[in-house]
Order: structure tokens, then sequence, then C-alpha cells
């Protein structure tokens, strides 16, 4: 099974994006879902045909899908809930407290993921087409099996004692002890996080796309969102310019924003590289409906398979050291000479030379090397390795 998940800004066309890669994937055989967690159900809008929680055909190949996360999380996490909030009530937290307290960090975030992963399990589907919440929570979101088994394991170890004790502690401590039903739900739970999460480091079957608009915003986000995911092991295999003013637009109103919608994508495509950028034009009018959708689909796709791995790197990794850190980027372009790196803020900035002239790349920095300054940067087998330190 493939799973594509696009990622972006608010408004930047996830779901319309979404909907174009599972409409020509559809068209090209293979089993495809499209699946939203959005809550403004806009892939009832965008495929003109009513979504709800169970999944809905909309041709030979294609279903569609809009998932309620509370619920979805419910699922998985109300046995425990209710164990944890007892705990919390023994010890006379007030309930809606306790409710509050037990509640997994961003549970209902992880539940799409836990969703697809129950479809992967089960195989129905060869293609699952993700339309991600906006970036922020969607990268807590793909972290969230990580974190997920670490608070589950902490819940573990203050239940292993109490199980082991069983109800001959109850009446002494006032602590409600685990049935075996908590304890299986529990173990369940953490084998399946391990689960996502080997489905979500999967080069071969999990890709994240980048949607962006040309504007600064959106762009910085889809920045960072690569920088992460890299981080979490999650690769990225495409990025997508949305909603580009088409050159045919003539009106001098436009003209800046046109110059400046190219020097914008020109700056993505070397900020990026060597990941692969694609483009979408701006349409006259807004994108929905099939016919609307073909037309994206062939303006973004051409005749290439959308569910192909377009891209398998690790744009970004962190090296701990003796007294610091090292960063490695691949700058497989730039030369030796020229080499200079600055730091502004959260920003790494590095000017390069290349072939092409000279290059500025900005890279968001990962929050680890906060605590260290910038020590210099070297060029070793087109890799750019930067050293902070004490
Ligand atoms: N290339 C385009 N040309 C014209 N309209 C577009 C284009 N791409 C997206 N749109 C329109 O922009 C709006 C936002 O798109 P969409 O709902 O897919 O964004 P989103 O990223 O999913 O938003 P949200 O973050 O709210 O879920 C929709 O009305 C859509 O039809
Ligand atoms: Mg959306």
């Amino acid at each position: 099974m493939r799973l594509i998940a696009y990622t972006g800004k608010g408004g930047v066309g996830k779901s319309v994006i979404s909907s174009v890669t599972g409409l020509r994937s559809a068209q090209l055989g293979y089993r495809t879902l499209v699946m939203s967690s959005d809550p403004s159900h806009t892939l009832s809008d965008v495929f003109e045909v009513p979504v709800g929680g169970d999944e809905t055909r909309v041709n030979e190949n294609l279903w569609v899908v809009h998932i309620d996360p509370v619920e979805e999380g419910m699922k998985h996490y109300a046995t425990l809930m209710d164990y944890v909030v007892e705990l919390f009530k023994a010890r006379d937290v007030d309930e809606t407290i306790a409710y509050e307290l037990a509640n997994f960090p961003g549970s209902t975030g992880a539940a799409a993921l836990l969703k697809a992963f129950e479809y992967q399990s089960k195989g129905t589907f060869q293609v699952i087409v993700m339309d991600m919440v906006p970036s922020g929570e969607a990268l807590r979101l793909l972290y969230m099996p990580f974190l997920i088994s670490r608070f589950s394991r902490r819940i573990m170890r203050l239940i292993s004692p109490a199980a082991r004790l069983g109800k001959m502690i109850e009446p002494m401590t006032g602590i409600p002890a685990p049935t075996s039903e908590i304890i299986d739900k529990q173990v369940e739970l953490l084998e399946m996080m391990d689960k996502v999460r080997g489905m979500l480091i999967n080069f071969e079957t999990t890709s994240l796309r980048l949607v962006m608009n040309p504007d600064n915003f959106s762009i910085a986000n889809a920045k960072r969102t690569y920088m992460q995911s890299s981080l979490y092991g999650v690769n990225t295999d495409l990025a997508i310019i949305n909603k580009l003013m088409p050159q045919e637009v003539q009106d001098p109103y436009f003209k800046k924003w046109k110059e400046i919608q190219r020097i914008y994508t020109n700056q993505v495509k070397a900020d990026l590289a060597p990941l692969p950028v694609k483009t979408v034009p701006l349409y006259a009018e807004e994108l929905q409906g099939m016919e609307g959708l073909k037309r994206a689909a062939q303006d973004l796709f051409g005749d290439e398979d959308p569910t192909k791995v377009y891209h398998q790197g690790q744009p970004l990794k962190l090296v701990q050291k003796e007294n610091g850190l090292e960063m490695i980027v691949a700058a497989k372009l730039a030369k030796k000479e020229g080499l200079q790196v600055e730091r502004i803020g959260d920003e790494l900035i590095v000017h390069l030379k290349t072939e092409s002239g000279n290059v500025k790349i900005l890279t968001p920095l990962p929050a680890i090397t906060f605590k260290y300054s910038l020590k210099g940067a070297k060029l070793i087998n087109g890799n750019l390795h930067v050293m902070f330190g004490e």
C-alpha cells in the first residue's frame, strides 16, 4: 500500500490536491481512498457528493471518507482513559479535570494515522491519499506514535505494580486496580503505535508532500515541515506550489505579483533541491468538481503516475558530537569556495557558489541547535557540514 499525505498551511489547497491525486490514481486502476479529517467537510464540496464516516464510492476505483478524529480516537483510548480518570478521581480530582489530565496529548490528531494503519492492515486499498490538518499540527501528528508510546509506557509503569498486587491493595490504598482488559488495551495500543511508526518511516510506503502557495508564510511553513519530517525519519517526496498566477494574466495590476511569484518559485526550488518541485496555476475559478480536478491532474502530473515515490532522501541529519552538534545538509551543486554561513534567529542562511551562480539557502534550524552557537561550516562530498558548539 502507498500512503501519500499532503500537508501545508491553511487554505493552500491540500484538500483539492489530495483529491486530484486520488482521482488520477484511481484512473490508473489503483483502488484508492481519499481520506480527510478536516472539520469543514471540504471533500464533499470538491467531489460534489455527500461524504461521511463510511467510505463513499465516487467511481470504479475511488472512495472518499471523512473521519471524525474524536470518535476514532475514542475507539482506541476510551478504556484506558476511563481507567486513568478513575485513578485521578481516587485522589479526589474533579471528574472534568481528571478527563483533561487523562487525555493523551494530541490523541485526536493521531486518530487519522491509526485509521490509515487500519486500512493498511485490512489491505482494502492500494493507495491512500491523506488530506492532513495544517502543518504544525500535522507534524505533531506524525510524531504522535512516538509521544503516545512514551506516554503509554509511563501509564504502564503506573499500572503494573498495582496490577501485581491487584485487588488486594485496593481497599487499603483506595486506588482502583486495573483490570486485565485495561492492561490488554494498553499493550495493544503500544504495539499498534510501533507499527504505525514503522509504516510512517518506510520510504516505499509513506510519502509526505508539501503544498504551498507562492507567498512567504506558506513557503516558510513548508520548509519547516520538510526539516522536521526529515528529523522524524519520514520521507518527503514532492513539493507543490499551488495557485501560481499564469503568464497570460497581462493586467498591469498583477505585474508585481507575477514577478514576486517567479522569484519565490526559483528560491523554493533552490532551497529544497534535490526535492522535486511542481507547480499548479491559479485557475480562473475555484477548483472543484470532476472536470476541474481532471484538468488540474493533467497540469500537475501530466502523464506521470502520481503514486510513485518521486524522491527519497534525508535532507537533514543531526549528529551529536562530544562538545556540540553537527548538522549535515545535502548541497550537491555547491562549490567549496565562497561558502558562508550565518544564523539569523532560528534560521540558517548559507551562501554558496554553484555552476549556475550564487545561491542563498535558508534552512529552519531544529530546536536542539538553539542552545549552541554556530561554529562554522564546510563542504564534504556534496554535503554541507555545519558545526554547532558551546
Ligand atoms: N489552483 C487553484 N486555482 C483555483 N482555486 C484553487 C486552486 N487550488 C485551490 N483552490 C481553491 O482554494 C480553496 C482552498 O483549497 P483547499 O480547501 O483545498 O485548501 P486546504 O489547504 O485544504 O484548506 P484547509 O486548510 O482549510 O483545509 C478552495 O476553494 C479551492 O477550490
Ligand atoms: Mg482542507
